[in-house]
């Protein structure tokens, strides 16, 4: 229904009309249904929004038609649609970097299906191109993966279907979004020269172009430092030696940033460091363009060029429907790579599953139904539990936080700890103990967790029970949902008796990172309830700051728990730091195509995630005949050592527990 009324409102809006509109829009949106869009129905001139349901289509391909046929119970694969145009650089790359189309033709997740199309006059040749590049690429490899990419020779301009107007709508205002240009100038010149351009990698140089103008200044290759820039934008080939080296030198010659120019048939490339190279710090900006003959004719005859920087908008590049027939966002693009798409795709395979889990049967207590989180009292309910609360032996949290608008835009910045404690009874020990802990996803709305707390069933010893859920206080809002899902695992007949947890003794928390960090922890005497049948060591721990050697989110850390002086349950970070640690966690939850590094692995965690308990049984490292005679002692270490940093150090938040079951 809701549907119907924006195709007939869908006229292909001007870009700048369509921004207007979607931040008016989005002002209307704040008070309306988040999940149900169709009950508040839509506003006069907005169009479809992240959530609501995409309609059935059909577009003409290479290969005959593609078919969107929703009604048909058919979605149970996601779709991904990409809207290519070579006037933006980072899509020129993305469809020329062989390693880009590799990883999709290598990753693409199963039951995800891709229709590429242009905008462009261009479109016939263009997909035409784009499908000879990934045949290509899956030449030796995943036929298989073939079928499952579609390509329309239909102009976007010309579908006459809704695609249009989520691309122009949606528009395109993040990072690689938009057609990034050099703008030359010179005096000879009657127009200004336009050209694309690609900047370096985001996480490479940090350096921003400025809104000013820059005069323009030949350097050659940039292999050798030149003679003094004076703060000009250093024109240098490609080739020779590595962007890294040009960018070094031109530094060196007091250049401003560097413009790389790709040979003539060369395409534009992602320029980013490699290896031992990212370690050194430059502070210029640089970006990639075409060999562009007037400006290097100018050059070389000795005319004065100017350049200066600009993003024109876009229609959005990348939209989606996910394995429940809802249109979403696609995220950042942090550089330019298929990869992008692939864990896209994967978070709708981990999504679809949420939603299966989640329709299991347990008993259901709604805790925050879309509460706002903010400030230093962040988000508070207190609920009733079930009267037979012990005849469960599974606790989960059923987590999410989504934004004030419907779109990603309105998401808070930034990667915070998010912690929700539970107080049941104002005088028992238990009052204020973390209950479970995630880390807010960098301005994406979409993250859904599920975390198994059963162990920690016995805090909740109150038939009422108060739940505070906060992150830091200067934060931007975020929107929870908390339900806690009572369930009884499914054992099946054979097993050994159910134990239940009955009592939970806290142990250690964690503090500052620096060389005193250890010192504060003295072993401790494990008191064991009689009737104890088991023990069970539960930790949940997180790396934070950045000291010289970027602990404790970027180094490998390990957290020691010694039980009678012999049993050593170590549990250690090893992907904290890598490049690519935290999109293996895309399968678990972890919400793909953030802002920033969501990609690097970290300490313990990874943005858009819950942190997982770390759970050990230690029931055999005990001596479960003296109940007084064991004990636990913690420590934690950087690289195998003592923590020793020599400015900024970072810390460790930690819970750990106990676990006693009979
Ligand atoms: C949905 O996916 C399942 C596999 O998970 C498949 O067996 C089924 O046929 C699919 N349904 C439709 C309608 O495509
Ligand atoms: C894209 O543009 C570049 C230069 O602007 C050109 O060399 C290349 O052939 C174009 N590719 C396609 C597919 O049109
Ligand atoms: C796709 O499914 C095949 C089996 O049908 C499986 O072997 C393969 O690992 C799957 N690939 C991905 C990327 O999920
Ligand atoms: C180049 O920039 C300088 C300084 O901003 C300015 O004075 C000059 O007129 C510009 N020349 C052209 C051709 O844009
Ligand atoms: C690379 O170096 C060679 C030899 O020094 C030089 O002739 C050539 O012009 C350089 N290439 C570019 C693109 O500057
Ligand atoms: C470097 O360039 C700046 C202008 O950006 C100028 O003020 C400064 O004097 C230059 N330094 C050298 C050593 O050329
Ligand atoms: C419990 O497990 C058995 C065997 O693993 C399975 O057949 C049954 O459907 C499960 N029951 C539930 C409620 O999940
Ligand atoms: C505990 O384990 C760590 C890592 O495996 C090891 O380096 C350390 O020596 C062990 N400590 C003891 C007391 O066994
Ligand atoms: C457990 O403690 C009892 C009493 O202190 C002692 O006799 C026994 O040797 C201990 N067992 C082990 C395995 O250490």
């Amino acid at each position: 229904m809701a549907l119907l009324l924006w195709l007939l409102l869908a006229v292909p809006a001007h870009v700048t009309d369509a921004q207007l509109r979607a931040k008016r829009s989005r002002l209307i949106l704040t008070e309306a249904s988040h999940l149900h869009p169709a009950t508040s129905g839509p506003q006069p001139g907005a169009g479809p929004e992240p959530g609501d349901r995409a309609t059935a289509f059909q577009v003409p391909t290479l290969d005959g038609k593609f078919s969107y046929q929703p009604d048909d119970g058919a979605v149970n694969e996601s779709l991904v649609i990409h809207a290519f145009t070579n006037k933006s650089g980072f899509l020129e790359c993305l469809w020329s970097s062989e390693s880009s189309l590799k990883s999709l033709v290598e990753g693409l997740p199963n039951r995800t299906q891709v229709l590429f199309l242009s905008l462009d006059d261009s479109a016939v040749s263009d997909v035409l191109w784009m499908r000879e590049q990934l045949h290509r690429a899956a030449a030796n490899s995943r036929k298989e993966v073939l079928t499952r990419l579609h390509f329309s020779p239909v102009p976007v301009f010309a579908l006459g279907n809704w695609i249009p107007k989520v691309l122009y709508y949606w528009g395109c205002l993040g990072h690689n979004c938009g057609l990034s240009q050099a703008v030359f100038t010179s005096d000879g010149w009657t127009m200004p020269i336009i050209v694309k351009r690609l900047d370096a990698r985001y996480d490479w140089l940090m350096g921003h172009w400025s809104p000013k103008t820059y005069q323009l200044a030949d350097a050659g290759d940039g292999c050798e430092p030149s003679p003094p820039l004076g703060g000009a934008v250093a024109w240098v080939s490609e080739g020779n030696c590595s962007f890294f080296n040009k960018v070094k030198n031109m530094a060196k010659s007091n250049a401003s940033g560097v413009l790389v120019y790709s040979l003539p048939g060369n395409p534009i490339q992602d320029m980013n460091c490699e290896g031992q190279e990212c370690f050194f710090p430059l502070a210029i900006p640089a970006a990639m363009v075409h060999q562009e003959s007037s400006v290097a004719q100018a050059l070389r005859s000795g005319k004065l060029v100017n350049v200066s920087f600009q993003t024109t908008p876009s229609p959005n590049f990348f939209i989606s429907i996910d394995q429940q027939g809802a249109l979403a966002e696609t995220g950042w693009f942090l550089y330019p790579s298929f990869s992008f798409i692939n864990w896209q795709a994967q978070w709708f395979e981990f999504a679809a599953g949420l939603q299966n889990k989640i329709q299991s049967p347990a008993k259901i207590i709604p805790v925050f139904d879309k509460i706002t989180m903010q400030g230093d009292k962040g988000a508070v309910a207190t609920v009733e539990l079930p009267a037979d609360v012990w005849n469960f032996d599974t606790l989960e949290l059923d987590a999410s936080l989504s934004c004030p608008g419907r779109r990603d835009s309105s998401c808070a910045e930034w990667d915070h700890t998010v912690q929700l404690f539970v107080c049941c009874d104002q005088l028992s020990p238990y009052c204020n103990t973390e209950l479970g802990r995630w880390i807010t996803a960098f301005r994406r709305g979409t993250g859904h967790w599920l975390t198994d707390v059963s162990p920690l069933i016995p805090v909740l010893d109150s038939s009422k029970c108060t739940f505070t859920m906060k992150t830091v206080p200067w934060a931007m809002p975020w929107v929870a949902s908390l339900n806690l899902r009572f369930s009884v695992s499914n054992r099946t007949g054979e097993d050994v008796a159910e134990l239940h947890p009955f009592k939970v003794t806290p142990l250690f928390s964690g503090g500052t990172f620096d060389k005193n960090y250890n010192k504060r922890y003295q072993p401790t005497k494990i008191l064991i309830p009689s009737s104890t049948k088991k023990v069970e060591l539960y930790a949940v721990i997180t790396g934070h700051g950045s000291d010289e050697n970027g602990c404790g989110e970027f180094c490998v850390t390990s957290h020691h728990f010694l039980i009678n002086g012999v049993h050593n349950n170590t549990h250690t970070f090893d992907t904290a730091g890598t490049a690519l640690g935290c999109t293996m966690r895309v399968k678990d939850g972890a919400v793909p195509n953030e802002h920033g590094t969501w990609l690097y692995g970290r300490g313990g965690w990874c943005d858009g995630l819950q942190v997982d308990p770390w759970r050990v049984d230690v029931t055999k490292q005990l001596n479960m005949s003296d109940f007084e005679s064991n004990t636990i002692v913690y420590f934690g270490w950087f690289n195998g050592q003592d923590p020793n940093p020599a400015q900024k150090p970072g810390y460790i938040i930690m819970s750990s527990f106990l676990i006693f079951y009979k």
